[in-house]
């Protein structure tokens, strides 16, 4: 593991990583804090200095098509899920693709970056920021909370990342035993709105109301609308919270 106290981004330090050795798999990049941390669809990731966990893994899924790819966002969301389970009496959900959510409250955020060799994944760099210990959030992240600041405690970094490196081993084995049909039942089990009927808007801000049937294998989410079960990428819609 390579830990820093400050860096741009641990997924960029990761990537470069690559770059110019061969990390051991599981490696991991550690920040106390970035300086121009990225999010998924190109925002950007503000978290405040010391108080939260930040840092990306590195993973060697040669075994999975890169057309499964989800897949791997499916354990590695599962394995965030349950570490934060762990600290938390609350409910934990995943919302698609991989936000972990208490209540409407994400408390982490989850940006894999994969290279493909072939038909096949070549290399994953797998960016965790889990809100831990911060108590106060920007007024332009309403939905931004904290272990904390839902939980009322502290905890020890250094816990909740063993936890973290522990689940994440455990879920990446399940994946590449092949365990593809209980990483896709537990996804959908923890999943946000699962099943329920709720409004969601179209990239041009026209509201629907929807119900999340099943998310298909290239992750796609499927929902049943007024016209039918239609298909989802990231861009394609945004919640209503
Ligand atoms: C998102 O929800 O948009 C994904 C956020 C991912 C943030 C983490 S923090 C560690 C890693 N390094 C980054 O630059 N981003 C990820």
């Amino acid at each position: 593991m390579r830990r820093f106290p400050v860096l741009p981004s641990t997924n960029v330090e990761a990537a470069n990583w690559l770059l110019s050795g061969y990390p051991a798999e599981g490696a991991a990049v550690l920040a106390g804090h970035q300086t121009a941390g990225r999010g998924q669809m190109g925002n950007s990731w503000h978290t405040a200095a010391g108080l939260n966990l930040t840092l990306s893994v590195i993973f060697y899924p040669h075994f999975l098509p890169a057309i499964r790819q989800f897949e791997l966002n499916q354990a590695i969301a599962l394995a965030v899920r349950e570490t934060i389970a762990a600290f938390s009496e609350d409910t934990v959900r995943i919302k698609w693709p991989n936000d972990i959510l208490i209540g409407k409250r994400k408390i982490c955020g989850i940006l894999i970056q994969n290279s493909l060799s072939g038909k096949n994944l070549q290399s994953s760099i797998a960016g965790i920021g889990i809100n831990v210990n911060q108590a106060e959030f920007a007024a332009d992240l309403p939905h931004a909370g904290s272990l904390y600041l839902l939980t009322g405690r502290t905890i020890d970094l250094e816990a909740i990342m063993q936890e973290l490196f522990a689940q994440l081993e455990a879920w990446y084995l399940r994946l590449r035993q092949g365990h593809t049909p209980e990483i896709r039942a537990q996804y959908l089990q923890h999943l946000f709105r699962y099943r329920e009927s709720h409004p969601y808007l179209y990239p041009d801000g026209s509201a629907f109301s929807g119900t999340i049937m099943d998310v298909d294998p290239t992750g796609r989410l499927m929902v049943a609308t007024e016209k039918g079960v239609e298909l989802f990428g990231i861009k394609d819609l945004a919640y209503l919270l």
